[in-house]
């Protein structure tokens, strides 16, 4: 086995490790994810498919294609507003924070 293959190996099997704690997770998904309807869908589409009603915002199932949807944690958890054209400014606590990324991440997962 080759370094990269051994890497690769580790990969999966952390992953085998990791996904089972994050499906336990499923209340604060399903949180995240009402959490999204109210405030975001009427502008992204939220769901694992369709259209976003205002073209300009990305679909939720890109945004973890995109980057690491951590990133976007500490732009929510300080009220995301400015840099974006059009959308509203928003403050969720930590636990929100956590529960919409939570959901967010899920839609990257097949
Ligand atoms: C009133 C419409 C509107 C609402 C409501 C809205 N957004 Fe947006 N959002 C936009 C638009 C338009 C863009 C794209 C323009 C831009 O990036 O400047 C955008 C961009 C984004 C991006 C960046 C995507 C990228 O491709 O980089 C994220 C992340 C995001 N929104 C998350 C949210 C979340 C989470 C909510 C709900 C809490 C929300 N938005 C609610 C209009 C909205």
């Amino acid at each position: 086995m080759n370094r990269l293959t051994s890497a690769f190996a580790a990969a999966v099997t952390l992953g085998l490790i990791i996904q089972p704690m994050a499906e336990s997770q499923a209340q604060d998904i399903r949180t995240g994810q009402a959490i999204a309807r109210q405030n975001c869908a009427r502008c992204h589409a939220i769901g694992r498919s369709g259209r976003s009603a205002r073209p300009e915002a990305t679909p939720f199932r890109l945004i973890p294609r995109r980057y690491p949807v951590e990133a976007l944690e500490e732009a929510f958890g300080e009220g995301i507003s400015g840099n974006h054209l059009g959308m509203p400014d928003f403050q969720f606590s930590p636990r929100e924070v956590d529960d919409l990324l939570g959901y967010i991440r899920s839609l990257g997962r097949r």
